[in-house]
């Protein structure tokens, strides 16, 4: 297609050099600024990188859904790339689609509610652990890091409280390393032996050693309710070939890390508005109460935990774990008016689109009810986009749903967790977070 628009989109004429600086630093700053300054479809350049940031409904649904064949992902960096190797989040076109189509029936009700147990567990074990320490004060973020690694980490691939001081530590350098912006864009790579690279090296062959470890425990049998021998069964159901110990090892891998940062800084945020809003904690306690009693939590109560959904969805809309969904325009196109060269960047701002006053009614305001159906309706359905939309939504939107809900309705009657009322400055690597550690005490109940 070769619109007949030529208008480029508006944007900051500044020196490349401080265009880069921005974004590395300071991206939703930036965009920020940009939004107010110059709307929703906004141009940066930094040759050879032109950058778009859209932030409309329509410009969701038409990068993410209607033209998504035109919109490839670009994750070329080396570091990504040895990380990642090519599992789901690398791939495009008929390779990914295999994948999706492998990954399927891993992610189905039926096997994600054999999960929910070992949830409850691995979080009642948190529970306990932080009721000893009651009035102790934590770092809120690095705690709830290190319980969604566990949760993540056993129903991906069966880790139990075994799993050794080393292997957390190469995970953390791990996820370290994939959060460095500036690794994004503009980088050396791994070829230099650098003490940065040299740590990278280390972990990642410890993680690989580890995964292919597994790999062999379970093709000798081994193995249990989680989401690696789920994929190893997933060729009965789809019809595809059985995916070899490479494809395995890529595709557990991209799941831990697309899974195990998001769900953090989810649970991160949620803790901080709980803390913030009292309300909303007796909101989910009165629900967990009616919904599941005394009785042990079941997979099948979770649809009936409708308000502790509406607090997720709030806090996803204000602190979105995915702040920027990026695609390559693959042709000449055109968005919101304005010509959109082949090659450019196209940034769906989460952040931004979250935040939109034309969308959102006081949008700076925690407000969980907005999401009851009768205030939903008038709503774009591309408003809310926190695991993306179209063809490449996230794999594990619910997976990551149900365990969020488990862990609060397993955590809100028995623990508090107090954070002061400032509000932290969110920074925005490949997941948002607080910058720096987020303080807070404990309080059992
Ligand atoms: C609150 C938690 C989570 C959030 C907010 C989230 C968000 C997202 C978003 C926005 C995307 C789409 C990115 C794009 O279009 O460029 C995505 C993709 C993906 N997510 Fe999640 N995610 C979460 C948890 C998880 C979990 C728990 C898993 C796995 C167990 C997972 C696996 C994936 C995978 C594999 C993809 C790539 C899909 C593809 O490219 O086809 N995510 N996620």
């Amino acid at each position: 297609m070769s619109p007949a628009i030529d208008r480029l989109p508006p944007g900051p004429r500044w020196p490349a050099a401080a265009v880069r600086f921005a974004m590395k630093h300071r991206p939703l700053r930036l965009f920020e600024h940009g939004f107010a300054r110059y709307g929703d479809v906004v141009r940066y350049e930094a040759p050879p990188l032109r950058y778009v940031v859209v932030a409309r409904p329509d410009a969701v649904e038409h990068v993410l859904l209607r033209s998504y064949r035109q919109y490839d992902k670009a994750v070329r960096h080396p570091v990504m790339m040895r990380l990642m190797g090519e599992g789901v989040i690398m791939t495009n076109g008929d390779r990914w689609r295999q994948q999706r189509k492998a990954l399927a029936p891993a992610f189905q009700p039926r096997q994600l509610s054999r999960l929910v147990d070992g949830i409850v567990e691995t979080t009642n074990e948190a529970v306990e652990d932080w009721r000893r320490r009651d009035t102790q004060e934590v770092d809120v973020h690095a705690e709830l890091g290190a319980l969604t690694r566990r949760v993540v980490g056993r129903t991906l691939f069966g880790l139990r409280g075994g799993e050794t001081a080393e292997l957390g530590e190469a995970l953390d350098e791990l996820v370290v390393r994939a959060n460095l912006r500036g690794d994004r864009f503009w980088n050396l790579g791994l070829r230099y032996p650098t003490p940065r690279n040299r740590r990278f090296f280390r972990a990642i062959e410890l993680v690989d050693r580890f995964v292919g470890g597994l790999i062999q425990e379970r093709r000798q049998g081994g193995g249990g309710d989680d989401v690696l021998t789920a994929l190893m069964h997933a060729h009965e159901d789809s019809g595809l070939a059985q995916l070899d110990d490479t494809e395995l090892r890529d595709e557990i891998l991209n799941l831990f890390f697309a899974g195990f940062e998001t769900s953090a800084s989810a649970l991160t945020w949620t803790f901080l508005q709980l803390s913030r809003y009292p309300a909303a904690v007796r909101g989910i306690a009165q629900e967990v109460d009616r919904v599941v009693g005394d009785a042990p939590l079941r997979f099948e109560h979770l649809t009936a935990l409708e308000y502790t959904g509406r607090v997720l969805d709030e806090t996803m809309r204000l602190y979105p774990p995915i702040w920027t969904n990026e695609r390559v325009a693959g042709e000449d196109d055109e968005i919101g008016g304005y010509h959109i060269p082949k090659g450019t960047m196209v940034a769906v701002s989460t952040w931004l689109l979250h935040r939109n006053p034309r969308l959102w009614e006081h949008p700076q305001r925690f407000d969980p009810e907005r999401f009851l159906p009768e205030r939903s309706k008038e709503r774009s359905r591309y408003a809310f986009v926190p695991f993306g939309v179209g063809p490449r939504t996230c794999v594990g939107n619910h997976f990551a749903t149900m365990q969020a809900k488990v862990m609060l309705a397993t955590v809100v009657r028995r623990l508090a967790i107090d954070i002061p009322l400032t509000v932290p400055r969110p920074t925005a690597a490949i997941t948002l977070r607080p910058a720096g550690p987020l303080p807070g005490r404990l309080r059992a109940l």
